[in-house]
C-alpha cells in the first residue's frame, strides 16, 4: 500500500467523520453489510472512483493501483492445484487466466469435471482474478469443477466491446478445449459478480442462435448455466435516475455516481464523449436487457442472486421478467434483503450461503 502519510491521515479523519454523521443504521441492513458499505463509499472518492469520468487514462491507471492495494483477500480454501494460464482472442492477445482445480483424486482417474468461467466486477474498470480468488476457490471446490477466472482486458485502455469479447474467447476456447485441462466441453458455465455479471450475460446472449431455431424452441445453449450476481444490466435505467437508482443513489457502495462514471468510460473510454456513450449504450452486448427477445429466450438455466438495497435491483428483477416473458426456462431471481452490492465477495454470512447456492445451482444444471 504505497500511500503517501498525508493522504493517509486525511483519509483516516475524513473516515472518521463520514462514519459519525451517518451514525445511525437503517434498520434494513445488517451491520455487517452496513458498516462496510460506508467506508467503501468514503474510499471511492479518497481513490478518486467518483470522477472516473473526468480522468485521462493514466490518471484512470492510478485510481486502479490505489483501489487494488485496499482490496482486502478474502480466506483462502485450499483447492489442489491453481496455475496461471492464457487463451487466445480473436486478435493476437494472450488472455490471462487462472484454472482452479479442485480434486486430485478427479485428476488421478482422469476424470473431466465441469467448468465455471468467472468473470470478475469492478465497473469494467477495476479489480483482476486476483481480486476474486477467494471466491473462485470456494466455487471450485463446492462445484467440485473448474474454475476458469479470466483478466479480461478492462476499460479505459480496451473499452466495450474488448471485454465481452474477451469473455466470449475463453468460453469459447472451454467449449472447445476443456478436456486439455481436465474439464468436460459439454458441461461448461459462466459466472460473474457485478460487471462480471454484466459480461457474463453479454456472453451467454452473444452463443444464443441460429434465430429461427430458437425461436421454433429446437436450440439449447451451448452453457449448462450462469450465474449472473448482482449485475448492471441496462445503461438507460443507470442514466434515468428512477427507482432503485434513485433510492440508493448516494448509499451503500455502489454510488449511483459511480455507477455513472464507470459505464461511460467503459462504453466510451477516458473523457467519454456522452454522445458516444447514449448510443453504445443501447447496444445490447453492453445492456443485456436490451436483447431481442430470440436471444433472451436462448439463455442457459440463469440464477440471478441481488441485494435487496442496491440501486441495481430494478433492472436485475425487469431482466428476469423480460427472459421469462420470452420462453426462457430455468431463469430464477435471488434476493438478499438485508446486505447491499458487492456483498458476494465479502466473505460475509450472505456470500457464504449466496456461494454455496449458487455452487448447487450449478452442480444441478450442469450434472453429467
Ligand atoms: C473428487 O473426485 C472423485 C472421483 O470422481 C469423487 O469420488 C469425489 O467425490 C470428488 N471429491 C469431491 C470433494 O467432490
Amino acid at each position: 500500500m504505497a500511500m503517501p502519510l498525508g493522504f493517509k491521515i486525511s483519509a483516516a479523519v475524513i473516515l472518521l467523520l463520514t462514519l459519525l454523521v451517518n451514525i445511525r443504521k437503517p434498520s434494513d441492513l445488517a451491520v455487517g453489510a452496513w458498516i462496510p458499505a460506508e467506508i467503501v463509499s468514503f474510499l471511492w472518492w479518497a481513490t478518486g472512483v467518483t470522477k472516473l469520468d473526468s480522468l485521462d487514462a493514466d490518471a484512470i491507471v492510478a485510481v486502479q493501483q490505489r483501489v487494488a492495494a485496499l482490496t482486502p483477500r478474502g480466506a483462502a480454501v485450499h483447492v489442489d492445484a491453481v496455475t496461471h494460464m492464457t487463451v487466445p482472442s480473436g486478435d493476437g492477445y494472450d488472455i490471462p487466466a487462472v484454472l482452479y482445480h479442485p480434486n486430485s483424486t478427479a485428476r488421478a482417474l482422469n476424470e473431466q469435471l465441469m467448468v465455471t468461467v468467472y468473470l470478475h466486477g469492478g465497473g469494467w474498470v477495476l479489480g483482476s482474478a486476483a481480486s476474486v480468488d477467494a471466491v473462485a476457490r470456494a466455487l471450485a471446490v463446492q462445484t467440485n469443477g473448474l474454475v476458469l477466472s479470466v483478466d479480461y482486458r478492462m476499460a479505459p485502455r480496451h473499452p466495450f466491446p474488448t471485454p465481452v469479447d474477451d469473455g466470449v474467447a475463453v468460453v469459447r476456447w472451454a467449449l472447445k478445449h476443456a478436456a486439455s485441462v481436465g474439464g468436460d466441453p459439454r458441461r461448461v458455465a459462466v459466472a460473474g459478480d457485478s460487471a462480471g455479471g454484466n459480461l457474463g450475460a453479454a456472453v451467454a446472449l452473444s452463443l444464443a442462435g441460429p434465430r429461427l431455431l430458437v425461436e421454433a424452441g429446437a436450440w439449447r445453449s451451448p452453457l449448462c448455466a450462469a450465474v449472473l450476481v448482482s449485475p448492471p444490466l441496462s445503461h438507460a435505467y443507470a442514466a434515468r435516475n428512477a427507482g432503485s437508482h434513485a433510492r440508493y443513489a448516494h448509499r451503500y457502495l455502489l454510488l449511483r455516481r459511480v455507477m455513472v462514471a464507470m459505464w461511460s468510460v467503459y462504453l466510451a473510454g477516458p473523457r467519454p464523449d456522452p454522445e458516444r456513450v447514449a448510443v453504445t449504450g443501447r447496444d445490447w452486448r453492453a445492456s443485456p436487457l436490451e436483447a431481442p427477445a430470440w436471444r433472451l429466450r436462448a439463455l442457459p438455466p440463469t440464477l440471478l442472486p441481488y441485494a435487496a438495497a442496491e440501486i441495481l435491483a430494478d433492472e436485475i428483477e425487469d431482466f428476469a421478467a423480460a427472459a421469462a416473458a420470452t420462453g426462457a426456462r430455468g431463469v430464477a431471481l435471488r434476493r438478499y434483503e438485508r446486505t447491499v452490492h458487492g456483498f458476494f465477495t465479502s466473505g460475509a454470512p450472505e456470500a457464504r450461503e449466496c456461494v454455496t447456492f449458487a455452487a448447487g445451482f450449478l452442480r444441478d444444471h450442469c450434472a453429467r
